[in-house]
């Protein structure tokens, strides 16, 4: 039997599939076996990702001319609602970890509430395990799909879940402000996303009613066992990658240190979590290049006020790397193959 897992990777000419592909190449048990793309369909690697020029040797090729026959298992990087349009044309022992939204809530009726399109497969949502690693090893490591989670989602829950499970804050009143760089809208073609308009500028979007605020609220639900319901906003900032989320809290006087604590027992034996010195805060250049998540908490000017701030790679813990990490679980690897703690920009 071969010691690789013939792998192919869906939407792989984007920014989140181009990841996926690096982290491939790294993984001493994974064979690239097909690639798709659209409007890059029939281009050779090199066309989307230059640097690969020399190191992978494959064509892009649409979807619909897919065969998953020899395939064990599919990374998912297109938009949304694409894989669950081409869901019943792949074979069911091919494991697939979608980076989509397509299939990270629970409830049909969200996504027509979110996300302004109607689900063709209500009926699969629950075969798909929400793969937050840190929180849901057991069920990933025996699960068949896994939904990876969105980006800004994962850097928030990794700090809010632990303190609502352990019932440490309790209250409803979470205000999240959270800043990304625009590697996080994909290779868009729209105007907005042009240098000139991105460089020199800072914008705010989908204040309170961005589509992450369903996943989130979700997931922190599930974690409290009763109905949380954030206030979020989304600011786009000019760098290319990287996220950075403010998390306001207002806790009571006392459990400030019971607030760090808690962190702190959750994530000691954590390969990718880093809790800084309480009041000492992390930045994104800390984490870009690498799959790590690196949390501070800042006392405000009064013992009730607290903020959390939590930052990763967009594209590699808010994406690949976090379905790598998912992927090495569900093959039994050592779970930081493929997959570094070093932060790689000055
Ligand atoms: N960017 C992030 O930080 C991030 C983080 C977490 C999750 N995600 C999710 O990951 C997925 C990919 O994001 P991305 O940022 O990599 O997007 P992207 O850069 O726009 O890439 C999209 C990919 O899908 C292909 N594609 C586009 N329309 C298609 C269609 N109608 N049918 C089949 N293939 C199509 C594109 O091919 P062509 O290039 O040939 O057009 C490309 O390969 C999205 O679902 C996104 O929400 C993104």
């Amino acid at each position: 039997m071969s010691n690789f897992i013939n792998i192919s990777i869906l939407g792989a000419s984007g920014y989140v599939g181009s990841e996926m592909i690096h982290l491939c190449l790294k993984h001493p048990n994974i064979k690239i076996q097909s690639l798709s793309a659209n409007e890059t369909a029939g281009e050779h690697v090199s066309k989307a990702i230059p640097g690969l020029r020399d190191t992978l040797d494959l064509k892009f090729s649409k979807l619909d001319e897919m065969n998953f026959t020899n395939i064990d298992f599919i990374f998912s990087c297109l938009p949304h609602a694409e894989l669950q349009a081409s869901l019943h044309k792949i074979p069911e022992t091919v494991k697939i970890i979608d980076l989509s939204a397509d299939f990270r809530l629970k409830k049909s009726d969200d996504y027509e509430k979110w996300y302004d399109f109607k689900h063709t497969h209500p009926d699969r949502l629950s075969e798909f395990v929400y793969g937050l690693t840190e929180f849901n090893r057991d069920k990933i490591r025996s699960a068949k799909y896994i939904a990876n989670p969105g980006c800004y989602p994962t850097s928030i829950l990794m700090p809010l879940i632990p303190l609502l499970k352990n019932k440490v804050i309790n209250n409803n009143n979470i205000i999240i402000d959270s800043k990304s760089g625009y590697s996080g809208a994909g290779k868009s073609k729209k105007t907005e996303n042009i240098f000139a308009e991105v460089n020199e500028n800072i914008k705010s979007y989908g204040i309170g009613d961005h589509r992450h605020i369903a996943e989130i609220n979700q997931e922190l639900s599930i974690a409290s066992g009763y109905p949380i319901n954030v206030f979020f906003s989304a600011n786009l900032i000019p760098v290319n990658r990287g996220i950075l989320s403010n998390i306001y809290l207002t806790i009571d006087a006392n459990k400030q240190n019971e607030i760090y604590d808690c962190l702190e027992k959750s994530f000691v034996n954590e390969n990718f979590i880093s809790l800084l010195p309480l009041n000492e805060v992390p930045a994104t250049r800390e984490v870009v290049g690498s799959n790590r998540v690196s949390i501070g908490v800042k006392r405000g000017y009064k013992d009730d006020l607290l903020c959390i701030v939590s930052v990763i790679d967009n594209l590699l813990k808010g994406a690949a790397g976090q379905a790598m990490q998912n992927f090495n679980l569900m093959n039994e690897f050592n779970e930081t193959t493929a997959l570094t703690n070093n932060a790689n920009i000055l």
